[in-house]
């Protein structure tokens, strides 16, 4: 089985709740002029909801593409309070997230509500970014690989393999996102390993799909861990809000130059 080594790898900037008019065209005054000139990497930038249209507008010049942190399983109507994949893509979204560790956990989403939400994403012409990933108990009881094969064949049932490998798959083990704890390169790529491994079995061309990376990527980790053969990138989350930091990942996420 062929890994993806060669291939242009995917940053992308999951700024969560945070951020303010004010502090995100001043976060993108820093960061754009420097990643600007990153050919060699795809960048994608996730706001919140609020912010998805100035930040739209802002990135107009530049490579770096617009995703969304979440969207609804439905695709319009009298659900209040929700935001379609529809009208995500309406106002220039290319990614989504799905499935991330804290709307599993902190807002009840199940592996059928992700799986929901994974197909409505394609269905609005969106790139969802499952993202999966072990909490610690889990890690230490030995059901890393059970949990994260568990979360994918979820996704596979609802879609099929030719629609899950539409998306990009995010390895995120739950307790590295925001900790500081990064799995080491090792640790990561046995997993991500794993995942490709799947996706064959799957029938489906593995080295194809882009398999990221996120939990504590930082400026001083994020060489090492892109290194690996089957990381792909990485989803970006604390580091993605200080233009530098977020700048140093994108640059050690560049493809090297063939001579
Ligand atoms: P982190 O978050 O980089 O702050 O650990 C990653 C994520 O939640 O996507």
């Amino acid at each position: 089985m062929s890994t993806s080594a060669n291939k242009k790898k995917l940053v992308i900037g999951n700024w969560k709740m945070n951020g303010s008019s004010a502090a995100n065209a001043a976060l993108l005054r820093g960061l754009l002029p420097v990643i600007s000139s990153f050919e060699r990497v795809e960048i994608a930038l996730c706001p919140p909801y609020p912010y998805l249209a100035t930040v739209a507008d802002l990135l107009d010049d530049s490579d770096v593409v617009l995703g969304a942190q979440n969207l609804s399983t439905e695709l319009s109507g009298a659900h209040t309070g929700e935001v379609s994949g529809s009208m995500l893509g309406d106002i220039g979204c290319r990614f989504v997230l799905v499935g991330h560790s804290e709307r599993r956990a902190l807002y009840g989403e199940d592996d059928a509500c992700v799986a929901k939400k994974f197909a409505t994403a394609l269905q609005a012409g969106l790139i969802p970014v499952l993202c999966v990933g072990e909490t610690l108990a889990q890690r230490q009881s030995g059901e890393t690989q059970t949990v994260v094969t568990t979360q994918l064949h979820a996704v596979l049932k609802a879609v099929g393999i030719d629609e899950l490998a539409k998306g990009v798959i995010a390895y995120e083990p739950v307790w590295a996102i925001g900790t500081g704890e990064t799995a080491t390169p090792e640790q990561a790529q046995a997993v991500h390993r794993h995942i490709r491994q799947w996706l064959a079995d799957h029938d489906c061309v593995a080295a194809d799909c882009r398999i990221l990376y996120g939990g504590s990527v930082k400026a001083d980790n994020a060489e090492r861990l892109f290194n690996q053969p089957d990381i792909d990138g990485g989803l970006i989350g604390g580091a993605s809000l200080d233009a530098m930091s977020f700048a140093a990942i994108c640059e050690a996420a560049q493809a090297k130059p063939t001579i």
